[in-house]
């Protein structure tokens, strides 16, 4: 029978359960698919280090380039993370006529260009399902289920952190600080959590979605990514109040011009509606296509064996082509003729927003607030006022406003901003009607 080798670069939580799975299931995946996997090396930097799971001494190895470009291993899994090096040896290993598994969102949003170009160049392998959602196979879905169509929108929530943390803040009313704590004792934020809080994590996501959606692969730096350290407990009740729920929505569309408008930032969402109802660590994406219409996919975004589920299914993916003699058969972004769509500007999205304004309690500045949202045509949906916040040393004044163009938005509230009776700064979330 014949057996296909597979080596492993990183033995960390996502290699350990690949690693895992390889070995302990090798009876249900030669069943499944009439041959055998083999793990043949695996790559970390400490030998000694203890693991979630340890693989027979014999088949590790410090030496990334005892993988790489050895004929005997047609599939490398790329697990190590980061920028390099990774793209050296991912580069190296399709340059090689090795096919390539990763789950590295940061490496394909950063080099994307550059390494899908070489798999195209080389007619190999470079799937990336676990890079998006975990184990949810929206990238499956985009490039194969959903091919014949022209996709309209993608929304996604695509990190499972700040998802914890918008959770904890909604449901039990946690400061920001609190909730983030937490999640680092759980072990669902790291001890640097910037990637995930700022939300440059789910932006390298986004990037990925987007490409596979129209075929035009962006870059985080052209796009407005907002993450969620500025939210305060006082905007969850609000959003509560006026029926809302806020997470950190990824959204991407193009518009009637052929713009992208791609963005990443905390929205308010229709309480009862799907995404605001996926909570803790969970992820979802939900794709609008002409002819499929809705669908909407939700699961575990991250961890040991979620993540090495999505992994397993690219390798398996790979493997059975390359038995078949068929590999690749998909384009690793599903479109042969990429394009490159102009992004469009923030400051043109059009959108309701949600401002929470505090004032000095005195007539006359509800009028003076309102006076310079109508002058820059922004019409009010809704006003509430509460009561007098010592901690603010004013009162709160929440505003809902109908669509708006950005760009209006900013001048106003630039403009608001020099009344004498604003005592801090006002808070801007924006609302999202479609999901
Ligand atoms: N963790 C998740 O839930 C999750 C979910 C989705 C996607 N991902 C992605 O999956 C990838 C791996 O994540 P992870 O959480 O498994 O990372 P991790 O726990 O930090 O593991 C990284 C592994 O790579 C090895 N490594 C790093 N640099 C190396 C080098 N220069 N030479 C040899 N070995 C090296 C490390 O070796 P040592 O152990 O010896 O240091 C470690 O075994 C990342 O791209 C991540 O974004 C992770």
């Amino acid at each position: 029978m014949t057996t296909i080798n597979v080596g492993l670069l990183g033995l960390g939580t996502v290699g350990s359960g690949v690693a895992k799975i390889i070995i302990e299931e090798a009876n249900l995946l030669t069943q499944k698919l009439g041959f055998s996997l083999k793990l043949a090396k695996v790559c970390a930097r400490n030998l000694s280090a203890s693991r979630a799971y340890n693989p027979p001494a014999d088949l590790l190895t410090t030496d990334p380039m005892d993988i790489v470009g050895n004929p005997d291993i047609p599939i490398v899994v790329e697990l190590m993370g980061g920028l390099e090096p990774a793209r050296t040896l991912v580069l190296k290993a399709l340059s090689s006529g090795q096919h390539v598994v990763t789950a590295n969102k940061a490496l394909l949003a950063t080099h994307g260009q550059e390494i899908f170009q070489k798999a195209l160049e080389t007619s190999r392998e470079l799937k990336f399902e676990a890079a998006v959602a975990g184990a949810i196979p929206i990238i499956r879905v985009l490039k194969e289920g959903l091919t014949a169509n022209r996709i309209q929108s993608v929304f996604g929530i695509l990190n499972g952190t700040t998802n914890h943390i918008l959770t904890r803040m909604t449901q039990d009313g946690l400061t920001f600080q609190a909730a983030l704590a937490e999640a680092q004792e759980f072990g669902y934020a790291e001890a640097d959590p910037t990637n995930d809080v700022e939300g440059f994590d789910a932006a390298h996501k986004l990037t990925l979605l987007t490409a596979l959606a129209y075929g035009s692969l962006p870059k985080v730096a052209d796009f407005h990514v907002e993450g969620i350290t500025k939210l305060e407990p006082e905007d969850f009740a609000a959003a509560a109040e006026f029926g809302y729920v806020i997470k950190l929505l990824a959204i991407s569309t193009v518009d009637q011009d052929g713009r992208l408008e791609i963005r990443l930032h905390p929205t308010m969402l229709p309480k009862g509606s799907l995404m605001a109802e996926v909570n803790g660590v969970m992820n979802a994406v939900m794709v609008r296509g002409e002819a499929s219409g809705d669908i909407f996919l939700s699961g575990a975004g991250a961890g040991m064996m979620p993540t090495a589920s999505a992994v397993m299914g690219d390798i398996v993916e790979t493997a059975r082509d390359l038995r078949s003699g068929s590999a690749p058969q998909v384009p690793a972004l599903g479109w042969r003729n990429a394009q490159t769509l102009a992004v469009k500007s923030q400051d043109d999205v059009r959108l309701a927003y949600f401002l929470r304004f505090t004032v000095i309690d005195k007539p006359g500045v509800l009028a003076a607030i309102s006076g310079i949202l109508g002058s820059h045509n922004i019409s009010i949906a809704r006003v509430v006022q509460k009561d007098h916040d010592p901690k603010r040393g004013g009162v709160v004044v929440v505003i809902l406003t109908h669509e708006a163009r950005e760009k209006d938005l900013l001048t106003a509230l630039a403009e608001a901003a020099k009344l004498d009776s604003l005592t801090a700064p006002t808070r801007l979330i924006r609302v999202e009607k479609l999901v």
